[in-house]
């Protein structure tokens, strides 16, 4: 293979994981979308791959089954995604099926492949090793993992020294679907588009932070593996520390995947560890019990497991970034399942006046609301007059300025996460993908707070679901003075 192929779009792409459920619910819609929008290579090939004994005709069925939702049959896109697909069986854990497997994709290739791990991440080590025996690496290969990355640090270093004997960095692509949210992507648009924001973006004019990701789902059928992970694993390990890095690093030089990933690296080296002795004033562990989500009655976490257990469906804890930008600024970050209303949002207060010359009046501080889910949105909440003649002195109210991104792009389709990771993948643009080193930091961080939390060994708090998490969660922020924004 030429060494210059790895700048070459993939013309096969290779789910392994192919009849799973992330594959039914977002990566073959996703596909149909960029089919659908002419987007995909004319000449690629889409190879599933599963344990599943399956042939073409039968797979193809099941991609069908799984588009019913966007595409009637005979629709023009649908066939031409379904025309592209080829199916092979294969069990991880044989060496002779990996090698028929190996084969196919070989009898298969035209150029650059993208192999995209959908499965348990216990196999990526082993997937990779198979297909270094099989001669089947060179620089036209390209591999897109999903998370988990690993349950622990340690976990993490072995799946990456693993995919680093087989891999070089730029050929690999860890998936955190946040990254590919038109949200997420906008934040970077207002902070590094705008002149406007980054000279206020730091400690001397902004007091608190909060990140807010908050579900309405509960553990959707995923009740082991959600057990043996938590609301830190499953979701402030990657996705909300993903969003703290896009918040607070540094402007990239440019919107590139090392200069990226260089500043987001910065950020989670910065994060002061929180340990045991941190614990009881800066974090807050939940789990929820029977409630109501929209009026309809939902089980508690413990009977949809079957047996009691301590892991936490919910977290909020107050962390530090030690450095310039953002000394003493807390960032209070929370996430839970089963809560009020699903809602992903930034929020960033920034100091009150520092004299208020109005007597009698009371200004809120000002803050700013980037809105990320379920609709996409920025409020600047501003100190205006009170209408009136004012005769026992001025009055204040806080109003809005509002930018509501769905009605300002109403004739854009939005599209989903995984269209646009697929697309860089392919293209090998890392950019939107996260780094090794990115993964092992932010798990370090991770593993120091379940450890001070095994060993302090309290129970999460409860929570009803359908609330906003337990009541301790309310507190924590006030000890500093600030309140979550609700
Ligand atoms: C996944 C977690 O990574 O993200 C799930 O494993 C969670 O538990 C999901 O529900 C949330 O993603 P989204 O796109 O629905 O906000």
């Amino acid at each position: 293979m030429n060494p210059t192929m790895h700048s070459h779009p993939a013309t096969l792409l290779v789910i392994v994981g192919a009849t799973g459920d992330l594959a039914r619910r977002m990566l073959f819609p996703a596909l149909y979308g960029l089919e659908r929008d002419g987007m995909l290579p004319a000449e690629l090939k889409i190879l599933g791959a599963a344990r599943s004994a399956l042939d073409r005709e039968a797979f193809r069925a099941e991609v069908e089954a799984m588009l019913s939702a966007q595409a009637a049959p005979g629709e023009a896109a649908r066939e031409r995604l379904l025309a592209r697909l080829e199916y092979q069986t294969v069990d991880l854990s044989a060496a002779p099926s990996l090698a028929a497997f190996a084969a196919r994709v070989k009898a298969l290739r035209r150029g650059v492949v993208l192999y995209h791990l959908s499965t348990a991440p216990k196999w990526y080590g082993p997937f990779c090793a198979a297909l270094a025996a099989a001669g089947g690496i060179d620089p036209g290969v390209r591999l897109m993992l999903e998370k988990p990355l690993g349950h622990d640090l340690a976990s993490a270093r072995e799946i990456n020294d693993a995919v680093e004997s087989a891999f070089c960095e730029d050929q690999v692509f860890r998936v955190d679907h946040y990254l590919g949210k038109e949200g997420v992507q906008n934040l970077l648009a207002l902070r590094f588009g705008n002149a406007l924001f980054e000279p206020l973006w730091n400690a001397r004019h902004i007091a608190q932070v909060q990140i807010t990701v908050h579900e309405t789902v509960g553990v959707e059928g995923r009740a082991e593996y959600y057990d043996a992970s938590g609301a830190l694993r499953d979701m402030v390990q990657n996705h909300l520390l993903q969003l703290l890095c896009l918040t607070a690093m540094e402007p990239p030089s440019e919107f590139e995947a090392t200069a990226v990933r260089n500043e987001k690296i910065k950020v989670l080296r910065a994060l002061r560890p929180l340990g045991a002795a941190e614990l009881a004033d800066e974090a807050v562990f939940g789990q929820y019990t029977a409630g109501a989500i929209d009026g309809a009655a939902v089980p508690g976490y413990g009977d949809e497991l079957g047996r009691p257990s301590r892991t936490e469906t919910y977290a909020a804890l107050r962390v530090r970034i030690d450095n310039w930008r953002w000394s003493k600024v807390p960032f209070y970050l929370r996430t839970g399942k089963r809560l009020a209303q699903r809602v992903t949002e930034i929020y960033l207060q920034f100091h009150a006046v520092p004299h208020l010359i109005f007597a009698g009046a009371r200004a809120q501080p000002n803050a700013m609301l980037i809105r990320l889910q379920p609709e996409e949105r920025i409020s600047l909440l501003l100190m205006s007059k009170t209408p009136g003649l004012d005769r026992d002195g001025l009055k204040l109210s806080e109003v809005k300025l509002d930018l509501d991104l769905h009605n300002a792009f109403a004739d854009v389709r939005r599209r989903g996460a995984y269209e646009r990771l697929y697309l860089d993948a392919l293209e090998g643009n890392g950019t939107l993908f996260v780094r090794r080193d990115e993964v092992e930091a932010a798990w370090s961080f991770i593993d120091r707070l379940l450890a001070a939390r095994q060993a302090l060994g309290e129970e999460p708090k409860p929570y009803s679901a359908g609330s906003w998490g337990p009541g301790d969660a309310a507190a924590l922020p006030t000890r500093l003075g600030h309140r979550w924004r609700e």
